[in-house]
């Protein structure tokens, strides 16, 4: 953590960045920005970043495109003004989700992403919670995925969890879900999720667990339609779950996502501050400043 960097706030990210610059003791520089009437993205840097450590912070939560043009336009800037280095923190990285060619001739979407972070001009690369780690591996700078499981663990500490325990809605999940229940102190169960590629359906499989007087904390990177969730949470409640909480870093709940996991059963969702929404609770910039 250096307090002569200057920490360049981006439209979509003004909380995350006066966090870190709180945090870091770093100077805050608000970006300015406007659209212009055909939709087109604006930015200047305000003062001056030559010969500056900078680092730029935009989260690119939808409209996905829009931030990551902002952001793009961001980096850039910043690097042709001087900066003597250019790291980017995008809190939550679009386009993560779609790390493979899932069917024949589709595109490696974050491939594409974060090449173009780093052509613009990105020296290192700071992310929260990307869906798979392995896809930093696409960059030549340095790039940092920062997790949020133990900030969301610690918040559900203050709920008082009967017993608890913490499911992994898919495999992918696992590894999550296990550091969560080393800090709230219980079990750990992970669920089989197929996902049809075509029309988005996923089907869920349940486990032999005996959930009776039992809370419940499902855990996952992020929640986008809350169908993942949903499902997860009435196989909780089939097994005879008590309380049954969600913690995710990213939620985009899109449309009906929140009444869709209510109905299944849900009692509360919490969520970090990486998309904003009513639920996102808990600040990431401590895990991210560790890391500037
Ligand atoms: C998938 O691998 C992710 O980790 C999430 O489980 C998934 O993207 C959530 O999407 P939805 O809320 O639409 O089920």
């Amino acid at each position: 953590m250096k307090q002569e960097m200057l920490i360049l706030a981006g439209p979509a990210s003004p909380r995350t960045a006066e966090h870190l610059a709180e945090l870091t003791g770093a100077q805050l520089v608000k970006v300015e920005y406007k659209r212009f009437p055909d939709g087109e993205s604006y930015i200047r840097l305000p003062v001056s970043v030559e010969g500056e450590e900078v680092v730029v912070v935009q989260t690119t939560y939808p409209e996905q495109d829009k931030r990551l043009v902002e952001l793009l336009l961001m980096i850039e800037t910043a690097k042709d003004l001087g900066a003597k280095s250019v790291t980017t923190v995008a809190p939550y990285l679009a386009y993560a989700r779609q790390d493979r060619q899932f069917r024949d001739g589709e595109a490696l979407s974050v491939k594409t992403v974060l090449r173009l972070i780093e052509a613009a001009g990105a020296t290192k690369f700071v992310t929260v919670d990307i869906h798979k780690k392995e896809s930093l591996s696409w960059l030549s700078i340095e790039g940092i995925n920062v997790t949020a499981v133990e900030l969301l663990s610690e918040h559900l500490k203050k709920q008082k969890l009967s017993n608890p325990v913490v499911i992994a809605p898919d495999v992918g999940a696992k590894w999550r879900a296990e550091k969560a229940a080393e800090i709230l102190r219980g079990e750990t169960v992970v669920l089989e999720k197929h996902r049809d590629r075509i029309t988005g359906e996923i089907v869920t499989k349940g486990v032999e667990v005996d959930l009776r007087g039992r809370d419940v904390v499902i855990i996952d990177d992020l929640i986008s339609t809350g169908g993942t969730i949903a499902n997860a949470a009435k196989i909780a409640k089939k097994k005879g779950a008590g309380k049954v909480y969600v913690a995710c870093t990213h939620a985009l709940l899109i449309g009906a996502a929140m009444e869709k996991m209510v109905k299944a059963g849900v009692d509360e969702v919490i969520a970090t501050d990486t998309v904003p929404s009513p639920v996102s609770v808990v600040g990431v910039a401590p895990a991210i400043a560790k890391v500037l």
